[in-house]
């Protein structure tokens, strides 16, 4: 498939969500050695969704165990009360959920005040163009292609067809755009066919649980997407 714009980089973000709780800090070494380019984490509230995870204290914990970027997905509702202490917690992408709240516009505005990337998450039964109005103040999209909440779920389809449409509407911005949810080698290929350039795994990256499964894991992702985007390996 021919791109009319500059590709954006190809990112493997392990979902600490599929993690060993109770050695996080290793880990997250653990995933950064093994090939991660960025480490995700997933903060969920019970509320906006029907689990809960962690928090910032959580996330500032981890932080000294790597320098790769911490991209945050927030499932939390509301969110703006708690934008600062996730940036203070050293996260580099503080992503919100367009269902979040009545003012996404306010949200992004404030993540981007407090020096951080902006990312937009929409869910699978949100079209694309629920970002349509916010294109000038995003730096990522994050497609869920599962119904956020849990890690391990079956990957929905009908997300390599909106990740078409995301891709369609950003086209020539600096804008990623995010797989979120099921995400294996298996998907990885048509999914970066579609335009996606960051693919989150928790279940398929963890699996194994040693160091070389990590690395094992993140390659597969990695030359799964890279093939399909005619890059050598
Ligand atoms: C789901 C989370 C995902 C999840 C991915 O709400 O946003 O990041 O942990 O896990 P897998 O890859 O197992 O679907
Ligand atoms: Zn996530």
């Amino acid at each position: 498939m021919t791109q009319s714009f500059t590709p954006r980089p190809l990112v493997i973000a392990p979902s600490i969500l599929a993690s060993d709780f109770s050695k996080l800090g290793e880990e997250v070494r653990a995933v950064d050695q093994a090939g991660a380019d960025w480490i995700h984490l997933d903060v969920m509230d019970g509320h906006f969704v029907p689990n809960i995870s962690y928090g910032p204290d959580v996330i500032k914990a981890m932080r000294p165990h790597t320098k790769k970027i911490f991209d945050a997905h927030l499932m939390i509702s509301p969110c703006d009360p708690y934008l600062e202490a996730f940036a203070k917690a050293g996260c580099d992408h503080i992503t919100v959920h367009a269902e979040a709240g009545p003012h996404l516009h306010r949200s992004l505005q404030a993540i981007r005040a407090l020096g951080k990337k902006a990312g937009v998450s929409i869910n699978p039964a949100t079209p694309a163009s629920a970002i349509e109005y916010v294109l000038d103040l995003i730096d990522l999209v994050l497609v869920m292609s599962v119904n956020p909440g849990f890690g391990g779920q079956a990957f929905i389809r009908s997300a390599i067809g909106k990740i078409s449409d995301v891709r369609a509407m950003v086209a020539g911005r600096p804008i990623d755009i995010e797989v979120d949810g099921g995400v294996a080698p298996d998907v990885a290929g048509q999914l970066a066919a579609a335009g996606a350039n960051a693919f989150v795994a928790g279940s398929a990256v963890f699996k194994g649980g040693t160091l070389e499964a990590y690395k094992t894991n993140i390659a597969a992702i990695r030359n799964a997407a890279a093939d399909a985007r005619g890059e050598a390996i």
